[in-house]
């Protein structure tokens, strides 16, 4: 085993959440992190989780401070197991110091375990010299969360499933940059009082596969709908990809809330807000947007730029609305250098 990590033995990465249109919901085997289904997102721009992991040869077990709070329990248990792993992979010993920050709000449906596990997989393996493309980091990645492997890209993202119980074909691959669809916005409607989750994502998912009548339904359609997803994006056709990513949150919605226990992870203003872009849909010939969320309150709503403004305003009339963004594709990770770790890290 080697004492030291090669140089720089301490590496800072950026990474961002995605939102997935095309959930992945269940594994077949937990222990290695591979999932059922392929999934689909979008990484998002101005949210930004940034990681610096700096080997300490004084430091006798590993730390975790994030946002400032040095937190106990499972979430530093996650990161230490996660550090375990790319220790072995660059047969290390040394402990390590894990700085993170979010500008935006930690756990708050905002995926930031995939901002989160992606820049820990890219400032880690920078600093213990472990070099990986961007394929092995996503395959890193999801070790940490299954989402995290698609936020090591930027733009629209499948994560490939693959079939082989090593999980070698398990990795999320780019699909069109984050400029191929200047006009698509996601509004992001963050409501008030939005529940802390109370069973992780990874537990609550296998619990589905259990106990849901559903699971087995939505697994059969998810390869055509995630086929028919990838062709509006292609084709940049707004009302066939929103007709597909309401389709799709209505199933995983579904599955959720026939699980037992039931997942319920919307407030009533979640679900206001899934009528009121209903009701913008049933107002004219054509979608004009397509509403999701991930296993939390909030949600993403997906239109063209020439309708964002009154997406926005239909938002305005619905109580407990705390605050709206208007997110873009944006880039997947990328290491800080040493001199610009002082610029400005801050919601655009
Ligand atoms: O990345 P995890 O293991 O925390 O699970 C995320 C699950 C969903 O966000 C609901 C779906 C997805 O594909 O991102």
């Amino acid at each position: 085993m080697r004492r030291r990590p090669v140089p720089p033995g301490s590496a800072t990465c950026d990474a961002a959440p995605n939102i997935a249109l095309i959930k992945y919901w269940g594994m077949r085997d937990p222990s290695q992190g591979l999932p059922y289904n392929s999934s689909l997102s979008v990484t998002l721009d101005h949210l930004r989780t940034r990681t610096t992991v700096r080997f300490d040869p004084e430091l006798e077990e590993d730390r975790f401070v994030l946002n400032g709070v040095a937190p106990g329990g499972s979430p530093l248990a996650a990161v230490v197991r996660f550090l375990d792993r790319v220790r072995a992979m660059g047969e290390i010993e040394l402990r390590a110091e894990v700085t993170s920050t979010n500008n935006f709000q930690t756990a708050s449906g905002l995926a930031s375990s995939a901002s989160g596990f992606a820049a820990l997989a890219g400032a880690t393996t920078a600093a213990a010299g472990v070099p990986l493309d961007a394929r092995g980091l996503s395959r890193l990645a999801r070790f940490g969360s299954g989402s995290a492997s698609r936020s090591i890209f930027g733009g629209f993202v499948q994560w490939n499933a693959g079939r082989s119980p090593d999980g070698h074909d398990c990795f999320a691959q780019p699909l069109f940059g984050a400029d191929h669809w200047p006009a698509l916005v996601d509004v992001v409607a963050l409501v008030a009082d939005a529940p802390e989750k109370e069973v992780r994502s990874a537990d609550a998912m296998q619990t589905s596969i259990r106990t849901s009548p559903r699971y087995g339904a939505r697994q059969r359609a998810v390869p055509a709908r995630l086929l028919r997803t990838r062709a509006a994006i292609r084709q940049r056709n707004g009302p066939a990809l929103f007709r597909e990513m309401i389709a799709e949150c209505d199933e995983f919605r579904e599955v959720c809330e026939t699980t037992d226990p039931p997942l319920d992870y919307l407030t009533p203003a979640s679900r206001e807000i899934l009528e009121c872009v209903r009701t913008l849909n049933a107002s004219g010939d054509a979608w004009i947007a397509g509403y999701t969320h991930d296993a939390g309150a909030h949600v993403h709503i997906f239109t063209l730029a020439p309708k964002a403004s009154r997406v926005r305003q239909a938002l305005a009339q619905v109580d407990g609305v705390a605050r709206v963004l208007t997110l873009h594709p944006g880039p997947g990770i990328h290491l800080v250098p040493d001199g610009a770790k002082a610029t400005a890290h801050r919601r655009g």
